[in-house]
């Protein structure tokens, strides 16, 4: 369900903050490894809440699909996470990595088991999983997004895919040398056309908000049914926190105070537990792969409205 504006607390504090974005000097760049999204105008911004009822507030272009990349990871642990709960941990660790979100520095000390699940390598091991448990973890992760969000026109965006897919040696890198060690079940191309894929779906703020509710509603899906423990939505949650903006999760942590995730499509979801969640998208990156007006704008939400996890 989507509820337009008519809480007057929220959709001020949006309003407001929106009015500041504008006056923001520099807004990064669009990542340019990936050229499908490189053309973006860095200026763009929108923004969204969603309360756990589903109500949705929003300002700008909080109505836009954007390509959420690595957002989509947050939603891959959980569904992997809901089926072959803790023992997902053995292949895949859940501590900070320090390093940029595609770096292959750590894995070979660390015998092929990535830091954590967000950092690409942890990512494709994920994938990976839920690929083998669901024959199409793409697929499962569409499936789950258009229920979540209550929109069945998100899709993949194939211009996006190939782009990576043309671009992807890094990735191919990653997942050939945790195969090397045995960390990898299904063939690296297989793996990487299900990465790709998860990766170029589209989806609006507003939508994005929606689909993160199960992580404010300790792991409630949108129809009331139980998608993760209690625990595990914590787990997810933390993870996040910990993580979910690479080596400037600290940074992130210091400033917005919240469990949230990047994409280099310039999306970020933040959860406020048990109260709301949120997206922001502005496409300029900074050198982290974070977008800078979306932290900026999470970072006044929550020194406005005083909701943050500490
Ligand atoms: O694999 C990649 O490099 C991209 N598809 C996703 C990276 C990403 O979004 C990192 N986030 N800040």
């Amino acid at each position: 369900m989507v509820t337009m504006a008519t809480s007057p607390p929220f959709q001020a504090v949006l309003d407001r903050i929106a009015e500041e974005i504008e006056q923001l000097p520099g807004r990064g760049r669009p990542a340019d490894y990936i050229p499908a999204l490189a053309a973006l105008d860095p200026r763009r911004f929108g923004m969204a809440v969603a309360e756990p009822d589903g109500a949705v507030y929003g300002v700008g272009e909080w109505r836009q699909p954007f390509s959420t990349q690595s957002v989509t990871k947050v939603y891959t642990l959980a569904l992997d996470l809901a089926r072959e709960g803790d023992a997902l941990w053995e292949h895949v660790g859940r501590e900070p990595s320090g390093n940029p979100f595609n770096s292959l520095v750590q894995l070979e000390y660390e015998n092929g088991i990535p830091r954590n699940p967000f950092i690409n390598a942890g990512a494709l091991v994920v994938t990976d999983r839920l690929h083998t448990r669901t024959g199409n973890a793409a697929g499962a992760l569409l499936d789950f997004l258009r229920a979540e969000s209550g929109n069945p026109e998100l899709s993949f965006d194939k211009e996006v895919a190939a782009s990576e897919t043309a671009h992807g040696d890094r990735n191919a890198a990653l997942a050939h040398f945790m195969a090397s060690y045995g960390n990898i079940g299904n063939p690296v191309p297989v793996l990487l056309d299900q990465y790709f894929r998860q990766c170029s779906i589209d989806a609006s703020c507003a939508d994005l908000a929606l689909a993160t509710g199960f992580l404010a509603r300790h792991g409630i899906g949108a129809d009331g049914s139980r998608l993760l423990t209690r625990s595990q939505a914590k787990q997810v949650n933390a993870v996040m926190l910990t993580c979910g903006t690479y080596d400037a999760a600290g940074d992130f942590a210091y400033r917005v105070g919240l469990p949230g995730k990047s994409g280099v499509g310039g999306g970020i979801i933040a959860v406020v537990p048990g109260r709301c969640t949120l997206c922001v998208w502005s496409p300029g990156l900074d050198e982290r792969g974070n977008s800078v007006a979306g932290v900026a704008a999470l970072d006044r939400f929550t020194t406005l409205t005083g909701l943050s996890v500490f």
